[in-house]
């Protein structure tokens, strides 16, 4: 089955009340795990390539392994561009074969943020692409922006952001953050605005960013077996839950596919000091992610035999 755009998946992830996962890829095991999660599931999927992962992998090579997994397949798969910064790198994906992409000008101020996204919206619209764009700003690191601050998204920029650039689904910010180090104190997220700008936007698909949970099973694993990660802090897979019962149909996660590699190669390394050979470590960390992108599917994003 070739790949599909987002408006029909969400359009019935709104009306369902649920959430399709957008998992973060950067290699060959990653989308087998995650492509072998939605079969076994009957789940919609988003499988997104940063800049970084297109840097590290090579575009070529993402699109044919996506054509691999599609071939294996009859679930609707979108390729999406997570944080595309202008429109040189969404104009270069969607000449690959992207069905979706993401121009992010958040860091710009709201005029300039309008500008790039409707460049971007206009060449997009034309091919038959996706748009999505983001309004605030999240706390934390992404590839070389950082901020120190959450900007919450203003529900009226949202309304006047949606209308002026034509985007067909916003990234909002209401309280979560990319990364492992999420919340300082008690994990905490808008509700309130995200119900504002659910009501002012009618059936409009919203998406969040920065929403692993980072599991703390998978940071334990990890930090028995050598590891320094402390203080890490997820977003509570309840609120996620709550969130995907409002209007955000896409929930986006990295992270937890990080740390879900990361506990299982280094338990490997523990165990087995000898071994060499990638598909012993390898091998695990693809059944490490395929079981947490299911247990997401099933239990945090709702959309388990949603096809
Ligand atoms: O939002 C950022 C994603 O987690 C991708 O991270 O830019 O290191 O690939 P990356
Ligand atoms: P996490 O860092 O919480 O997994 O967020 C990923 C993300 O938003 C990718 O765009
Ligand atoms: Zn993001």
């Amino acid at each position: 089955m070739p790949l599909v755009s987002p408006k029909e998946m969400f359009a019935k992830a709104y009306d369902g009340k649920y959430a399709v996962g957008a998992f973060n890829v950067n290699n060959m095991e990653i989308i087998q795990g995650i492509m072998a999660a939605g079969a076994e599931e009957r789940a919609p999927l988003i499988l997104q390539v940063s800049a970084g992962a297109r840097k590290y992998a090579g575009q070529r090579y993402i699109v044919k392994l996506m054509e691999a997994a599609l071939e294996e397949t009859d679930l609707p798969v979108v390729l999406h561009l997570d944080h595309g910064q202008d429109f040189d790198i969404c104009k270069k994906v969607i000449e690959g074969g992207f069905t979706s992409v993401m121009i992010d000008g958040s860091h710009h101020p709201f005029e300039e943020n309008i500008r790039v996204t409707k460049e971007v919206v206009d060449y997009a619209h034309e091919r038959g692409v996706w748009v999505e764009a983001e309004l605030g700003v999240l706390a934390g690191v992404e590839d070389e922006v950082s901020a120190e601050h959450h900007v919450y998204t203003d529900p009226d920029q949202a309304v006047e952001f949606v209308e002026r650039t034509g985007c067909d689904s916003l990234a909002v910010a209401i309280g979560t953050s990319h990364g492992a180090y999420k919340f300082k104190c008690e994990p905490k997220l808008d509700f309130e605005r995200l119900g504002v700008i659910t009501d002012r936007l009618p059936g409009y698909p919203l998406v969040l960013h920065g929403a692993s949970s980072v599991l703390p099973e998978f940071v334990q694993m990890a930090n028995a077996h050598g590891g320094e990660i402390a203080g890490a802090c997820g977003v509570p897979e309840s609120l996620l839950r709550k969130a995907a019962t409002y209007g955000v149909c896409k929930i986006n996660i990295d992270t937890d596919i990080r740390l879900a590699m990361t506990a299982v190669v280094r338990k490997h390394f523990a165990e087995h000091p000898g071994d060499f050979d990638p598909r012993q470590y390898l091998g695990p960390a693809r059944t490490a992610v395929k079981e947490m992108v299911q247990h997401k599917i099933r239990h945090v994003l709702g959309c388990s035999n949603a096809v």
